[in-house]
């Protein structure tokens, strides 16, 4: 009897994230001209038009949920936009041709392209409201740590769930005026931070991950970013929860006429309600998750990691690319 193959062409399946792991490495091989030349916007626009460009040739029905902006402001992978070549499994997607402009810009560690894919439907629209304030740790948090409570005492519930002393604990939280207050509280409670300069969905995954120094991420940075990074945490099996973070009263009201709920915290399943999740990344510059792209004589070396949740697998791939093919 030959094997049912029908759900392969509704759901995606684990061909689909390394057909997806060409399209980030092409994003990332594209950037490196810019890499440390000071100008974000080219860099973004070379791996925006690289990634589309791989993404027609994949075998989905993709929807853009999470992209460059709306349509307007954005030419292309704007939110909405089709992608893929229409046939194979409906999905969403969330790309970000790289998580870290400005430090690809500056030549700093840390910059990733990526995309994540969940089943058609599944992934929260929360383009309206630009920032979230969220917390995500590894699987020793679920159900002990709450966004609602005190920073303190959830370092400590969680540092009691690992067996670990507070003062062994890390918490990474990015470098902003803004988190003034949550760096002071992380300290007081006896804890070190890890402040990053950018690239919160990388803190994210690294304090899930088994084995890094990273135990927990916290603070207020981009919504489209905690979506990609619940699709991430879901795949590793961790914790996350979002609150939503609007600027002022306009962007508020603009969420909740987009029906988004303001004060609620979104757990794991509503930031994406479907349970076969995919991440991948591949480095644009050195960093704790990946290595970035480099030229080795007649060879370009990408690194990437593919995280699936039906599996549960973080694999990684490194490639050795033609250079000559990418002239
Ligand atoms: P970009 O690459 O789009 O600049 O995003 C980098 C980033 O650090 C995200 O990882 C993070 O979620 C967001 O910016 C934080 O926003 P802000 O820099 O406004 O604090």
């Amino acid at each position: 009897m030959s094997p049912d193959t029908s759900s392969l062409l509704t759901h995606p399946d684990r061909n689909l994230a390394l057909e997806l792991v060409r399209a980030t490495e092409a994003a990332a091989i594209r950037a490196v001209p810019y890499i440390g030349r000071g100008d974000k916007l080219a860099a973004d626009g070379a791996a925006v038009d690289a990634m589309r460009a791989f993404l027609g040739t994949v075998n989905f029905d993709g929807v853009v949920v999470i992209g460059e902006g709306e349509k307007d402001e954005a030419p292309m992978l704007y939110n909405g936009e089709r992608v893929g070549n229409g046939r194979g499994p409906s999905c969403d997607i969330a790309v970000d041709p790289i998580d870290g402009t400005s430090l690809t810009a500056a030549g700093r560690q840390n910059a990733l392209s990526m995309i994540a894919v969940a089943d058609r439907g599944t992934m929260l629209d929360a383009s309206s409201v630009f920032y979230m304030d969220k917390i995500v740790t590894g699987p020793e948090g679920i159900g002990i740590v709450d966004i609602r409570n005190p920073i303190g005492d959830n370092i400590r519930a969680l540092a009691k769930a690992k067996g670990k002393d507070v003062g062994d604990m890390t918490i990474a939280i990015l470098d902003r005026p803004r988190h003034a207050q949550l760096i002071d509280d992380v300290r007081a409670a006896g804890a070190g931070t890890r402040l990053m300069l950018d690239g919160d969905v990388a803190g994210g995954i690294n304090a899930v991950r088994y084995g890094t120094r990273i135990d927990m991420c916290v603070g207020v940075g981009g919504s489209p970013e905690g979506i990609v990074t619940a699709c991430a945490v879901k795949a590793l099996g961790g914790f996350i929860q979002g609150v939503l973070a609007p600027k002022d009263d306009v962007e508020r009201q603009r969420g909740i006429d987009a029906g988004l709920k303001m004060d609620h915290v979104y757990e794991a399943d509503e930031l994406v309600e479907s349970d076969n999740t995919f991440f991948v990344a591949t480095g644009v510059t050195d960093g704790g998750l990946v290595a970035g792209v480099r030229r080795l004589g007649p060879i370009i070396r990408t690194e990437s990691v593919v995280l699936r949740s039906k599996s549960g697998t973080i694999r990684r791939i490194s490639a050795d690319h033609l250079a000559a093919k990418w002239l």
